[in-house]
């Protein structure tokens, strides 16, 4: 059967599926990830805790190994992520920063990240998940300290270190018209219009089988099209997570579902692809974090292919 990065790129878009250092030495899943992803994330690899555990000291092994994973294979890389109130390493949650020694902190590991990784990674995701549901800025280090302002501080930094590669802002729930995606739309408009480099929304889309609307969901995409002239739409992290064990029906809806989101990017231009977090039920952070729910990946724990697939190519194929 035709892979999925190839019905994606028929219709112009990617077809992509993150994967982690753990699943990294399984053959199983390395061979899956290249016969059907052309882009991959590392699930936790280039995060600060693991690239600067210790100020100024910078640790890239283990991103590394998935970049030359992604390399051997024609496999591109988004770089995921530079700033983020999560996986901090101790030393950013515990100093007493000033707005300028944070600044500077701030914008020296992006430096380091961006340039180590310079042509490497087609996409960064500088800024992850900076609003709350209310469509406020989430109360971390960095907006604590620094104010929104961090925001275009990250990117001009990203920017400053690699002309080339396209910046994201990256969250999640904003797959339904809400105060939040609102939020998002309005921040990159003014980012666009005051010249900071911006190029796209990340969409994470971590959802729930039986709560996707279609038009629901291609209105949330045209919504960030539309934030300016040219802005890029990524579906970053897709799941559709079910209760486990997984039940006859709820595997049919999930093809539906996985329909649904693929044919919406297929609608837009500005949706250059959607990619999965992990691509087989073997390796996914579901049932870790929702108790009683998994199942949300296209393949199945023994890697053979779900209804979910179809509804992957079918959508690749509405266009
Ligand atoms: O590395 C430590 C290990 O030393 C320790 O023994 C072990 C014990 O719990 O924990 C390990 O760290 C875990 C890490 O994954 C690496 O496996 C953390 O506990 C665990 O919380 C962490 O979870 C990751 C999560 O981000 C953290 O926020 C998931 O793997 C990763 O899939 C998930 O990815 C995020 C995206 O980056 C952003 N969007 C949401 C998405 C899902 O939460």
């Amino acid at each position: 059967t035709t892979p999925l990065k190839t019905l994606a790129s028929r219709v112009g878009k990617y077809f992509g599926c993150e994967i982690g250092q753990e699943a990294l030495s399984d053959t199983q899943l390395t061979a899956l990830t290249a016969a059907q992803c052309s882009v991959t994330t590392p699930e936790n690899e280039m995060k600060w805790d693991a690239t600067e555990p210790s100020q100024g000291v910078f640790t890239f092994t283990a991103g590394d190994a998935i970049v030359s994973f992604a390399a051997a294979n024609g496999i591109s890389v988004r770089g995921h992520n530079l700033v983020w109130g999560s996986q901090l390493p101790s030393w950013v949650t515990n100093t007493a920063w000033t707005n300028a020694t944070l600044i500077a902190a701030m914008t020296n590991h992006i430096t380091n990240v961006v340039t180590h990784y310079k042509g490497k990674v087609i996409h960064w995701d500088v800024v992850n998940e900076p609003f709350n549901g209310d469509g406020s800025y989430a109360s971390d280090v960095f907006y604590n300290t620094i104010g929104s302002e961090y925001i275009p501080i990250a990117l001009k930094a990203a920017r400053a270190a690699d002309p080339n590669v396209k910046l994201f802002i990256n969250d999640y729930n904003l797959d339904y018209s809400s105060a939040k995606l609102t939020a998002m739309v309005n921040l990159v408009k003014s980012l666009h219009a005051r010249g900071i480099p911006i190029d796209g929304i990340g969409s994470e889309s971590h959802l729930i089988v039986g709560n996707v609307s279609p038009s629901g969901y291609a209105s949330t995409i045209a919504q960030m099209a539309g934030a300016f002239p040219g802005a890029l739409v990524a579906i970053t992290e897709l799941d559709l997570r079910m209760p486990t064990p997984a039940s006859a029906a709820n595997l049919a809806q999930q093809e539906t579902d996985y329909y649904s989101v693929v044919s919406a990017c297929v609608q837009y231009s500005a949706c250059i692809g959607v990619e999965t977090w992990g691509i087989s039920d073997k390796y996914s952070w579901i049932s870790s974090t929702f108790s009683g729910y998994g199942a949300a990946l296209p393949y199945d724990a023994n890697f053979n292919p779900k209804s979910a697939v179809t509804g992957i190519v079918n959508g690749f194929a509405s266009g």
